[in-house]
């Protein structure tokens, strides 16, 4: 199931009280964050609140009109006069729909650019962070923060910014003219204003919380919805589609009932704004009728003062709306930074400096190649005090070698193959490329110096030439796209639709695993990488495809320096001499046959039988597994549901 990493929604009741006054402060800092992105439109933003402002109190003056069509015109019969007066309020009602127009025009184009330049920077700053990262992360909550998050930011600086500016000034000016007008009633409407701001303020403080919780669900149903279309085959071929249907209404009922929570939380505050409001101006109706019969208050006075109360209707009540979605900018711009605060990769960072210092102090010159240097690592989310997963590695691939490194499934291969492209730093210990440390030149220059191929052929939606090509630098072409897929036993992709122009689906999946492969490897040697590391990648292939792609592999490693995983006996023929990887370290080193001799874990990872006594843990799981399968009945009655 999805979880969501950084800090995200708890349990809504008890974590509210005491997390709830740095939360409310913190709204304000987050949508501050935005300042960078609305630095450079600030000026067409600031002219559409200006414009907005105008429009409102252009409309703040039509009651005004009225009151003078009311008290002189109408009072004196003057037909011509109420005519004139009718002039001025199209005119200014005109005025006041331009204006808002205008207000649109100008701010449409620089908010789409906004949105667009956070998008585009969330997303060069995905591919920057490192694997560490987005191993950690579930990939709907970043899809969810690039989209939903980014459109409700756009909404708000579209909407609740300018509007809550323009309207607290249209509040402000609106009572100032009913003050004028009379101060007594202008208190009456007053009056709710102090409740209306406690019930905005309880508002804000529930909604930042279920707004957020919201939001984060989004995120897990992304997810869910994502690994469901990726995993279809898993699901159909398992008949997994009920559970994961109800795995799905599972979420979508828990996001239904925080989307309902908000729901609720907007009825309450739309009540509240609506009502108060709309009482006091009852009681200031029914005040200022017995004034006027009284005689101490114009008509025109009291219709001019009820427009002007009217007309401050919408500004009042559109208040929760505006904060609602200022609430939810907040959280999306909160949501937007923990993936922009996230460290990305640096350059040639540094951290090498230390170990560079003791490498020029270190007798001899290096003698080139591959080498770790007590090399020692742990994942950085393993539970603190877990064994790191490879310790003490010491390891020289010499210059032009082709090293296979072996080990039992899980062992730690694959780790130990990421860390010479920086996928992960090194816990501990360094790895240089012919004396260089690896941490010291900047990724780019390793990257091209290092070619890998991975266990999972991973192809993008794109056309077969492309991603094969995606492992050279731009000036590779038609050549190098040919000689790399005959070195791969790719030939199949001539017999494709439009030859290396045929697209290949989202992550190849229109292709079979040996071919997906191929083409993987196609693209680790196109480049003619100086040092190539390659995961297993021939597990794929059929005994002959294999031997093909190995005869013309062999010619490729015959001047570059490589790391091969291999399991199969096949691919350690491939290589110079073979590693053994066991339990994290590195165990022993030499040729095929003087492994096969010396060492009987090897022997027996070579032999694919059981008849060599395998002297780790295998063994005693296979043991134990004996064991178990001679009580079927106890193993059966546990399982049983
Ligand atoms: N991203 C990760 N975070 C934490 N632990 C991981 C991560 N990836 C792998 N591991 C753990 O590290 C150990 C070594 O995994 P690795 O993939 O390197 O094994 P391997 O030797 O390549 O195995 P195989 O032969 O099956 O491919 C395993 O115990 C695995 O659970
Ligand atoms: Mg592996």
């Amino acid at each position: 199931m999805p979880t969501t990493p950084a800090p995200a929604a708890d349990t809504p009741a008890e974590e509210a009280t005491e997390t709830e006054p740095a939360r409310s402060r913190s709204a304000v800092r987050s949508l501050l964050r935005l300042w960078p992105y609305v630095r450079p439109v600030r000026v067409r933003l600031f002219t559409a609140a200006v414009v907005a402002v105008l429009a409102s109190c252009t409309g703040l003056v039509i009651p005004l009109v009225l009151k003078w069509i009311v008290d002189g015109p109408v009072a004196d019969r003057d037909t011509g006069g109420v005519w004139l007066g009718a002039l001025y309020l199209l005119l200014l009602g005109l005025a006041e729909a331009v204006l808002f127009g205008l207000r649109r025009w100008l701010v449409a184009r620089p908010l789409a650019g906004v949105e667009a330049s956070m998008r585009a920077d969330l997303y060069r700053h995905l591919q920057r962070l490192p694997v560490a990262f987005h191993d950690r992360w579930p990939s709907g909550q970043l899809l969810s923060r690039g989209t939903t998050d980014l459109m409700l930011l756009r909404m708000f600086l579209a909407f609740p910014l300018t509007f809550l500016l323009v309207n607290g000034v249209t509040i402000l000016i609106g009572f100032v003219i009913m003050l004028a007008q009379e101060w007594t009633l202008g208190l009456v409407l007053l009056a709710p204003a102090v409740p209306v701001m406690i019930v905005c303020w309880l508002f804000e403080k529930r909604y930042s919380k279920v707004a957020r919780q919201a939001q984060d669900q989004v995120g897990d149903l992304t997810t869910l919805v994502e690994e469901s279309v990726l995993g279809i085959r898993i699901i159909k071929g398992f008949g997994r589609h009920r559970s994961q249907a109800l795995a799905f209404r599972d979420l979508s009922r828990t996001l239904r009932g925080t989307e309902l929570a908000k729901a609720r939380l907007l009825a309450w505050i739309f009540a509240a704004i609506t009502i108060l409001p709309e009482l006091a101006i009852g009681a200031a109706l029914v005040l200022g009728t017995v004034q006027v019969a009284d005689g101490d208050l114009s008509t025109g006075t009291l219709v001019a003062f009820l427009s002007t109360a009217l007309a401050l209707r919408w500004p009042i009540e559109s208040i929760g709306f505006l904060l609602a979605m200022s609430q939810e900018a907040a959280t999306a711009t909160e949501r937007y930074f923990e993936v922009m605060d996230a460290e990305p990769e640096s350059g040639a960072d540094g951290t090498g400096t230390s170990s560079a210092l003791l490498a020029s102090q270190a007798p001899g010159p290096d003698p080139g190649g591959l080498r770790f240097h007590a090399v020692r690592f742990r994942y950085p989310d393993a539970p603190a005090g877990s064994a790191p997963v490879l310790d003490r590695i010491d390891l020289h691939i010499r210059p032009g070698e082709t090293m296979a490194l072996v080990g039992g499934t899980g062992t730690g291969k694959t780790t130990l193959t990421a860390l010479v492209p920086r996928l992960h730093e090194v816990t501990a210990g360094r790895i240089t490329l012919d004396g260089q440390d690896i941490t010291e030149m900047p990724r780019e220059t390793l990257r091209a110096l290092v070619a890998v191929a991975f266990e999972e052929p991973t192809l993008f939606s794109a056309s077969v030439g492309e991603n094969v090509l995606m492992g050279a630098g731009a000036h590779a072409g038609e050549t190098e796209l040919n000689r790399a897929l005959a070195v791969a036993q790719a030939d199949f992709v001539h017999a494709l639709p439009q030859d290396t122009d045929t697209q290949v689906g989202e992550q190849g999946l229109s292709l079979s695993g040996g071919q997906r492969q191929r083409l993987a490897l196609a693209r680790a040697v196109v480049g003619r990488p100086r040092f190539l590391v390659l995961d297993d990648p021939l597990s794929a292939l059929d005994v002959h495809t294999e031997a093909l792609v190995e005869a013309a592999l062999r010619r490729v490693l015959a001047d570059t320096t490589a790391l091969v995983v291999a399991h199969r006996p096949s691919t350690v023929m491939l290589a110079d001499r073979v590693a053994l990887l066991s339990e994290g370290r590195i165990t022993a080193v030499g040729t095929h046959h003087e492994l096969l001799r010396t060492s009987a874990e090897y022997a027996w990872l070579m032999s694919g039988t059981a008849e060599t006594t395998e002297p780790t843990t295998e063994t005693a799981k296979e043991t134990a597994k004996e064991t178990t399968a001679e009580t079927p009945k106890v193993t059966f009655e546990g399982d049983k549901r």
